[in-house]
């Protein structure tokens, strides 16, 4: 991969010649650094505008100001506990806010309804946990939601869900059903559900912490080749490979708080606060 990712070089993800994520030293310097030049982002597109959320007595997200622009890929880094998940569940709606604003594309989050159903289309989400349907075959699990929400026909779902399983190198596994592939395999077939819907934003939520390492990288390959096609994401991983290779921009949070925003290369060589200093002392011990 000594160029910009291609379609084409994304059919061909798994198995040999994957970018090796954890170890960047023998990368090329085409491959450091952001993946979307930044002249190449647009305008916001996910903006939270003092967000507060709580859980009964606790506080979860305190005052959070975040904005990601079109084409920007942006890593949430954090303790245990600090808000991520519900930060993005928050985003796509899955959690009310009691205080604040989240406005996706210029409109702000409705409250229920069709509308909600509509906005929340656009915003893709990848879990821990792959969360396919188990009794729908993959291609099925590819061409539910194009179906039933984006109202396309079946024919046209399934031409674009074998292109995007093709796109993820899962093609060969469409009529198979979840149980019969590998967690990778899973993940990626998650990721092709989420394009499937054309969302203008993914929110990925430890998309690889469930994965046997050696399975990571293929899941982590197509994470920045999309990256690298300009989609727009949010990212919570501890994988500082993906952090260094393909975010535009890193956000560490702390107790429901937002604490530092850096580029990649700027938190993780000289973290400002001490939280950061701390919570990178213990990653990079592991
Ligand atoms: N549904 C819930 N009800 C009550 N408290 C919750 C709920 N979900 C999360 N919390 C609490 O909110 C805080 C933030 O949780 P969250 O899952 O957002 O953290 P996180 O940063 O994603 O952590 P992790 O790295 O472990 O995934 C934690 O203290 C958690 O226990
Ligand atoms: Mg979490």
């Amino acid at each position: 991969m000594g160029e910009p990712a291609t379609e084409d070089q994304n059919t061909n993800l798994p198995g040999a010649g994957g970018a090796g994520l954890d170890d960047d030293r023998d990368e090329p310097e085409a491959l450091q650094g952001p993946s979307v030049a930044p002249e190449h982002i647009g305008e916001p597109l996910v903006v939270l505008t003092e967000v507060d959320k709580y859980f009964g007595e606790l506080h979860v997200l305190q005052h959070i100001n975040l904005s990601v622009r079109k084409g920007e890929v942006v890593v949430v880094l954090g303790p245990s506990g600090s808000g991520k998940s519900t930060l993005c569940r928050a985003i796509n709606r899955l959690e009310t806010i009691q205080s604040g604003t989240i406005e996706i594309d210029g409109t702000r989050l409705p409250e229920e309804g069709k509308a909600l159903a509509n906005l929340r289309a656009d915003v893709g989400m990848v879990f821990q946990s792959f969360n396919l349907f188990a009794h729908k075959t993959i291609l099925e699990n590819v061409t539910l939601g194009p179906t039933k929400v984006r109202k396309k026909s079946a024919a046209e779902a399934k031409k674009r869900g074998m292109e995007l399983l093709k796109r993820v190198g899962v093609d060969s596994q469409a009529e198979k059903y979840p149980a019969q592939l590998s967690g990778g395999q899973q993940q990626r077939v998650a990721i092709a559900r989420a394009l499937a819907m054309d969302p203008k934003v993914i929110l990925f939520d430890e998309p690889t912490s469930a994965l046997d390492p050696e399975m990571v990288n293929e899941v982590l390959d197509v994470m920045v080749g999309l990256a690298r096609q300009g989609m727009t994401m949010i990212v919570v991983t501890h994988e500082m490979g993906f952090a260094r290779k393909a975010a535009n921009r890193v956000v560490f949070m702390a107790d429901g708080q937002i604490v530092e925003e850096n580029d990649p290369e700027s938190f993780f060589t000289a973290p400002q606060s001490n939280r950061a200093k701390d919570f990178l002392s213990k990653i990079l011990t592991h």
